[in-house]
C-alpha cells in the first residue's frame, strides 16, 4: 500500500516527528540523504516498522506516497530547504504538497510560498525531540486550502489540550513561522528571567544548586508552573559524578543560539514593536559568549556580585517579581504578533496563539490559559492592561523593581527583568520625556514638534 504522507530528513526532529506519524497510525514514507540513517531509522522503529516506508532515493520516496502527496521537509534552515524544494519539485505532480517544518526564517517561507511552482506550506513546530515524538506544538501557515488537505495529520500526531488539539493554522505564507519565531523570543525571555533570579539566588543569596532547584520545583506547584520553571529545577539538582557535585556549576557559562530569538529582536526593530525583555534575552546571549572580556572586566573591576542581606529581598518576592517579568514578556511578544498581523494582512488569531502554545511547546505553561481568555475578552488591549494580568501586575511590579533595584546594587546584571520593569514603567507613564527628544531634533534638524496645547510643525526659538 502507498504511504500517506512522506518525510524528508531523518535527523533528530525528522526521526521522531516520523515516528509520531507512524504512532498515530498514519504509513509513512521515509528518505534521508545519506541512505544509511534511513535503514538504522527503520531497524530500529520496532512497533511502528510496518507502518513506515524506508526509501533510498527521492524518486522511491515520491513514488512510495498515495497523490495527491505531501511530503514534509526537516532539514536544517535556510540554503538547505531550498536546495531540498529544487531536486524534489521537479519530481512531484502539480498538486502535490511540500511542507517545511523546520525553523525556517518567515521572510523566506513567504518567499518560498510566493515562489513555489506547486503548493506550499511552512509550518512551526515546537517542543524539542520529545514533543516532536510524542505531541509538538504546531503553528501552521501558507493557503488554507493546503493546510486542509493535512490538519487531520498534523492534528493527530499535536498535542491536545483539553482534548483540543495544539495546531493550527495561522495565515497565509510565513505567518506560521513568523509565530513560532515569537514563540522562540518568548522562550528566549523565559529562559533568560530564570537565569537571572538563579543568579540572585547563587551569587546574591549564596545558595546551593540544589537548593535552588527546590525552590524552582516549589514554585513549579505555583503561578509559574510552567515547562521551563520544570525542567530549570531539574537542571539545577542534576549530580554530576565526574566533580561529585551539582552538574550545574560545571557548564560553561556561556549560551549557544541558532538565530530564531535574534529574528524575533530584528523584525521586531523593523515593526517597530517594543520587546525590550526578548531584545534583552539576545543580549544577553551575545554577552554569556563573551567569556574572556567578562573574565577580564573582573580582573580589572573586581568581582561583581556581593552578598544581598535576607532583609532587602526574599525568595517569594524573587518569585513575584518572576510572575510579573514573564506577563510582562509575553504582553511585548503578543502585541509583536498584533503589530505584524497589521504589517503583514494577516489574521493571526492571538487567544488561538496562547492556546496551542498551552500544551506541546517549550513555553507551555499554565498561564497561557489565562492569557488565552484575556486575548478572548480584551482582543483590542495589550495584555499587561486585561484585567486579570493588570491586578497581577498591580500586586506584583514593585517585587520586580526591588529584585532589580537590590540586585543592581549588589552588581548582578538582570538585563532581561531590568528593561522589564522599565516597559512597565514606560508604558505606564502618561507624560513621558521624549518632548525632550523632539526640541533637540528641532534643535539640530528643524523636524518641528507637536504642541500639548494644540497644533503640529512648530519650532523653537533656536529656528531663526
Ligand atoms: C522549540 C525550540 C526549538 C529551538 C531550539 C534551540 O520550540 O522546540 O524553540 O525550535 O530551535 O530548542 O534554539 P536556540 O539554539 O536558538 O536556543
Amino acid at each position: 500500500t502507498l504511504s500517506q504522507i512522506g518525510l524528508i530528513g531523518l535527523g533528530t526532529m525528522g526521526a521522531a516527528l516520523a515516528s509520531n506519524i507512524a504512532d498515530n497510525c498514519f504509513d509513512i514514507a521515509v528518505w534521508n540523504r545519506t541512505t544509511s540513517v534511513t535503514h538504522d531509522f527503520v531497524k530500529n522503529a520496532g512497533d511502528l516498522a510496518p507502518r513506515i516506508t524506508s526509501t533510498d532515493t527521492l524518486e522511491d520516496l515520491v513514488a512510495a506516497i498515495a497523490t495527491p502527496r505531501a511530503i514534509i521537509l526537516m532539514v536544517p534552515a535556510g540554503q538547505p530547504v531550498d536546495d531540498q524544494i529544487a531536486a524534489l519539485r521537479p519530481l512531484l505532480d502539480d498538486d502535490d504538497l511540500i511542507i517545511d517544518a523546520g525553523n525556517a526564517l518567515f521572510h523566506d517561507t513567504n518567499r518560498r510560498a510566493a515562489e513555489a511552482t506547486g503548493p506550499f506550506l511552512g509550518i512551526g513546530v515546537s517542543g524539542g525531540e520529545e514533543g516532536a515524538r510524542f505531541g509538538p506544538s504546531i503553528m501552521g501557515g501558507g493557503a488554507r486550502q493546503y493546510w486542509d488537505r493535512v490538519s487531520h495529520i498534523l492534528e493527530a500526531i499535536s498535542a491536545k489540550h483539553k482534548g483540543t488539539p495544539c495546531a493550527t493554522w495561522m495565515g497565509e505564507a510565513g505567518a506560521g513561522h513568523f509565530v513560532k519565531a515569537v514563540h522562540n523570543g518568548i522562550e528566549y525571555a523565559d529562559m533568560q528571567m530564570i537565569a537571572e533570579v538563579y543568579g540572585v539566588m547563587r551569587d546574591g543569596f549564596g545558595m546551593s544548586a540544589s537548593d535552588i532547584g527546590d525552590v524552582f520545583a516549589r514554585w513549579n506547584t505555583g503561578p509559574l508552573q510552567s515547562y521551563l520553571i520544570e525542567i530549570s529545577g531539574k537542571v539545577a539538582q542534576a549530580y554530576d559524578p565526574k566533580s561529585d557535585g551539582p552538574l550545574l556549576d560545571i557548564i560553561v557559562d556561556a549560551a549557544g543560539q541558532k538565530g530564531t530569538g535574534r529574528w524575533t529582536a530584528i523584525e521586531a526593530q523593523h515593526l517597530a514593536s517594543p520587546i525590550p525583555g526578548i531584545e534583552a534575552a539576545v543580549v544577553a546571549r551575545n554577552l554569556s559568549s563573551r567569556r574572556q572580556e567578562r573574565a577580564e572586566g573582573e580582573a580589572l573591576f573586581g568581582g561583581a556580585p556581593t552578598s544581598i542581606p535576607k532583609d532587602q529581598l526574599s525568595i517569594d518576592q524573587l518569585e513575584m517579581g518572576l510572575i510579573a517579568g514573564k506577563i510582562l514578556s509575553y504582553a511585548q511578544g503578543f502585541a509583536m504578533i498584533e503589530a505584524a498581523s497589521e504589517s503583514y494582512d494577516w489574521a493571526l488569531p492571538l487567544p488561538e496563539i496562547a492556546r496551542v502554545w498551552r500544551e506541546g511547546c517549550i513555553i507551555r505553561s499554565t498561564m497561557l490559559d489565562d492569557m488565552a481568555t484575556a486575548l478572548t475578552n480584551h482582543p483590542d488591549r495589550n495584555l499587561m492592561r486585561a484585567p486579570a494580568f493588570a491586578d497581577q501586575l498591580k500586586a506584583h511590579h514593585m517585587a520586580l523593581r526591588q529584585i532589580v533595584a537590590v540586585g543592581t546594587l549588589h552588581g548582578i546584571a538582570m538585563p532581561a527583568l531590568a528593561s522589564s520593569i522599565a516597559y512597565f514603567d514606560a508604558m505606564r507613564t502618561a507624560r513621558g520625556t521624549a518632548n525632550m527628544i523632539q526640541g533637540q531634533r528641532d534643535y539640530f534638524g528643524r523636524h518641528s514638534f507637536a504642541r500639548l496645547d494644540g497644533g503640529e510643525g512648530w519650532h523653537g526659538p533656536w529656528a531663526d
